[in-house]
């Protein structure tokens, strides 16, 4: 996608997150399937993750996401004209979790809409939102990036169920002055790899049945080794479209928030693109991965803990089912909030976002 003309740019104004209180550990997993702490560590650099509550939904998580989101803005729910909420894990299939999302927070001036790209859905989002404000289509809207990935997710499979976690994370764009925010996104897809991360039934082509339930066809089966260097070629690929489309080079990036799905596959794209460590931000080991949230998740952080000054250059990179996978780069406009808490990074291969509080 080539960079809008500079008429109007496009920013983020505010950003909120919301994880889940209980703490599922890896020690935890190791009663319910055959793994161990140390496979989990070594081969996804996961320690723990978020779980919902049972009586907590996609949208609930949203909700609270949200709100923080606006309050950081200065903004009132009805000043948002689009939601775009990307999810795989919506409430309902019908309504869309976006809609409930808009009832919820009383937005009652957006059109609310999913977007299903999975893991790519928050840089999707961006896409969107970039488009639509910067060709004057609307002024405010709020992406937001949510799942209950756990609901999907079968507990005796150890093949998935030691990799995801539940979270919430948005963003609230608006208009900027030209040559600033968002400067290029890129955003592809390719369906000849649908097999590779699917939830085989509960759509049109196999509707639930006492059948598909007794087959386990309602979880998420997943090639975790093809997915792999996909994975690491496509977010490298498509970094390096959108740093050159705006005229930089990697080394010009002074933080990269990759979708955090394994640290192998973090570390394999820092390692081809040169990014020196501290540069990459890394959070898998508290949360899993949480799929459309991990970004704005990872974003929020940052953002509140004084991580990110106007000015500096971000990166965003994620690959997911579909398959989907894109990038975008921005210059930093926000400035710091007065409450942000400045914490040292830990140590480790990455940039940790900072330690937040659900
Ligand atoms: N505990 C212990 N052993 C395990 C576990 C586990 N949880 N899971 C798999 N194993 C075993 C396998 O059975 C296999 O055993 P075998 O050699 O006897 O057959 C062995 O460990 C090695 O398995 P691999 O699949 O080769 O392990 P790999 O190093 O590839 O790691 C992983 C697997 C973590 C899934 C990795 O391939 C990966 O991260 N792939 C990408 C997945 C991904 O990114 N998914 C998210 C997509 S985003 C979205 O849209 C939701």
């Amino acid at each position: 996608m080539t960079p809008l003309p500079e008429v109007r740019g496009v920013t983020i104004v505010g950003t909120g997150h919301y994880v889940p209180e209980r703490v599922v550990t890896n020690s935890d997993l190791e009663k319910m399937v055959d793994t161990s702490d140390e496979w989990i560590v070594e081969r996804t650099g996961i320690r723990e993750r978020r779980i919902a509550a049972p009586d907590q939904s996609s949208s609930d998580m949203a909700l609270i996401a949200a709100r923080r989101a606006l309050e950081m803005a200065g903004l009132e729910a009805t000043d948002l004209d689009q939601i775009v909420l990307a999810t795989t894990t919506p409430d309902r299939y019908l309504p869309s979790c976006a809609c409930t999302v808009q009832q919820k927070l009383g937005a009652t001036n957006a059109a609310a809409y999913d977007v299903f790209a999975a893991c790519t859905g928050f840089v999707f989002g961006l896409a969107i939102a970039r488009g639509l404000i910067g060709s004057g289509v609307a002024e405010t809207v709020m992406v937001i990036g949510v799942e209950t990935l756990t609901r999907i997710m079968d507990p005796t499979d150890r093949n998935t169920c030691v990799l995801f976690g539940d979270a919430a994370g948005a963003a609230i764009l608006r208009p900027c002055a030209p040559g600033s925010g968002l400067h290029s996104i890129c955003i592809r897809s390719d369906g000849e790899l649908g097999d590779v991360l699917e939830v085989p039934a509960g759509g049109s082509r196999e509707p639930a049945s006492e059948e598909t339930v007794r087959a386990r066809r309602h979880f998420i089966k997943m090639r975790g080794k093809k997915l792999f260097p996909f994975a690491v070629r496509s977010m490298e690929d498509s970094l390096r479209q959108v740093v050159g489309e705006t005229g930089w080079t990697i080394g010009d990036l002074d933080l990269v928030i990759p979708h955090q799905a394994n640290l192998r596959i973090i570390e394999a794209v820092r390692e081809r693109l040169g990014i020196p460590g501290q540069k990459m931000v890394v959070n898998i080991d508290r949360y899993g991965n949480t799929s459309s949230a991990s970004i704005p998740l990872a974003l929020d952080e940052l953002v509140r803990a004084g991580r990110i000054e106007p000015g500096d250059r971000i990166a965003f990179t994620a690959f997911g089912g579909g398959a989907t996978w894109g990038s975008a780069v921005m210059t930093w406009t926000l400035a710091p909030l007065a409450s942000a808490s400045v914490a040292a990074a830990r140590p480790g291969a990455g940039h940790d976002a900072a330690r937040g509080d659900a």
